[in-house]
């Protein structure tokens, strides 16, 4: 029986140049256009391929954070107020409008080249004080007032306004939310519309709700009518956006496609306009992202916040980066379906503990450099030791990147490279623990059990130094 030490040493010389002929195999596989080489490096920029945005909610307070608007100024092309160009924010005495925080949102995102989506003229929620106590014929010119107030200041400026926000109740009713707006007649939300089109009429107008994605849903339905109705009598809509927060409650349903099909057959944009997902799963990012990109009527989407601390909802880690502003997988699943090069993966992300050393595939310091060997780490679960196993074979890690035999013999390095479909990239997950590169037929291979040993491919001989457990 070998060691690890005669797989490491023995065969050095041999794997170092086969190390070499794998790299120029893989790089020479590159030069034709490959599937997975991101087109665009920036969401912003990829979306823009196909004519889309890709935008963020940005939060006033958070303008002073280098770290924050670095990766926003980079990334995005639009920009939503997340809080700044609502009704209490605007006009927080009857009639007298204050723009300071909306301004400097709305002008941070134009000197940095983004457009912006105005949100949200009229709504049951973050009403001032003096709002929230009328009624009646009151209460209606009151909306009409801060309508005209607000569009009149960002008039030519906005390319789409949520006029009205939330109005459909949640549950099975598929009927109107009751609030103080809903209590002056049925009719508001046209009135909203009517008296936004007069206002502004560059702006695109937009119906925004949550809860609306799910096309079994009935306050889909409800709204769908609405909107259905809207287009027959002439009411001015332009646009749909599906708010998108989705949680264990509130679960993504592939059927969003459908739904996102079925309003824009009625004659209307669509956008998903507050995505964001508990616990950022990146297949349900890319999913969500190809819906858009299979609706030629979708504009774009634009996700709740930066960075996870700066969402509402923090807790549930729902963004594209972390606190630290790092990319997470999810990011990477959606700027590759945007660049038109994903393959969603079929299975969530696992960790693969080698039976002889208890460690785990890892890939060191969480780098994502094509070329970067795999090692043996203590088990932690981290993103650089989440591997999904694929329908095409492929282990994939970051979403996007593969496991790769840089060469064919004993001692080929095992690395991480960008996934291209090759067979360097495609493993055999074998019953008995084995896991055998389908181009070499060679076992991956642990070339020692501490902290660091190299991950290599070996002769297969049923060693526990190549036998792995998925969790
Ligand atoms: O700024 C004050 C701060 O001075 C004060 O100390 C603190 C105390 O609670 O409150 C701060 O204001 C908070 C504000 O966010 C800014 O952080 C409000 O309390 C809080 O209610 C407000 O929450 C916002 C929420 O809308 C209000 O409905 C969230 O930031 C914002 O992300 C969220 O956005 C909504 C969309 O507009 C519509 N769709 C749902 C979405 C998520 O709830």
């Amino acid at each position: 029986m070998r060691t690890n030490a005669m797989n490491r040493f023995g065969v050095r010389k041999r794997a170092l140049l086969a190390g070499a002929l794998g790299v120029l195999t893989a790089a020479a596989t590159l030069v034709a256009p490959s599937p997975a080489t991101a087109a665009e490096n920036t969401l912003g920029a990829a979306a823009a391929q196909s004519g889309r945005y890709f935008g963020t909610a940005i939060a006033s307070g958070r303008l002073n954070d280098s770290a924050y608007t670095t990766i926003a100024s980079r990334e995005f092309n639009m920009v939503t107020a997340e809080n700044e160009m609502k009704i209490d924010a605007t006009e927080p005495q009857r009639g007298q409008f204050n723009f300071s925080s909306g301004d400097r949102v709305y002008n941070w995102a134009v000197q940095n080249g983004k457009r912006v989506r105005g949100h949200t003229l009229a709504w049951h929620s973050q009403q001032p004080g003096w709002m929230q106590s009328l009624s009646g014929g009151s209460l209606r010119q009151a909306m009409i007032d801060h309508i005209n107030g607000v569009m009149a200041h960002y008039k030519g400026k906005i390319a789409q306004w949520d006029v009205v926000n939330e109005a459909f109740a949640d549950g099975n009713s598929g009927g109107r939310r009751d609030s103080n707006l809903q209590r002056t007649g049925n009719d508001w939300i046209e009135v909203a519309f009517r008296t936004a089109r007069a206002a502004d009429p560059s702006a695109k107008l937009c119906y925004n709700d949550y809860n609306i994605e799910n096309w079994s849903w009935a306050k889909t339905q409800g709204v769908y009518a609405m909107v259905r109705d809207f287009k027959q009598r002439g009411v001015p809509i332009d646009c749909v956006g599906f708010q998108s927060h989705f949680n264990s409650g509130s679960p993504y349903n592939s059927n969003f496609r459908t739904t996102l099909q079925s309003f824009a057959a009625l004659g209307v944009d669509v956008a998903i306009t507050e995505l964001d997902i508990q616990g950022a799963t990146a297949s349900t990012y890319a999913s969500v992202t190809n819906d858009c990109l299979a609706v030629s009527r979708c504009l774009g989407i634009t996700v709740w916040g930066v960075r996870d601390t700066d969402s509402w909802r923090s807790e549930q880690t729902p963004l594209l980066f972390d606190g630290n502003g790092s990319k997470k997988a999810a990011y990477t699943s959606v700027l590759n379906a945007l660049n038109g090069t994903s393959s969603p993966p079929t299975g969530s992300g696992e960790t693969i503990k080698g039976v002889g050393s208890g460690r785990c595939l890892d890939v060191p310091n969480a780098g994502t450099a094509d070329g970067t060997q795999i090692q043996l780490w203590d088990c932690h679960g981290g993103t650089n030791q989440q591997w999904t196993a694929t329908s095409a074979g492929e282990l994939r890690v970051y979403g996007d990147k593969c496991l790769d035999a840089a060469g064919t013999g004993n001692g080929a390095r095992v690395q991480i490279y960008s996934c291209w479909g090759g067979d360097n990239q495609k493993w055999r997950l074998n019953s008995d623990g084995s896991i055998v590169g389908v181009q070499s037929g060679l076992c991956l291979d642990a070339a020692g059990t501490g902290n660091g040993a190299q991950i290599q491919l070996y002769s297969c001989w049923n060693g526990s130094n190549q036998l792995w457990s998925r969790a």
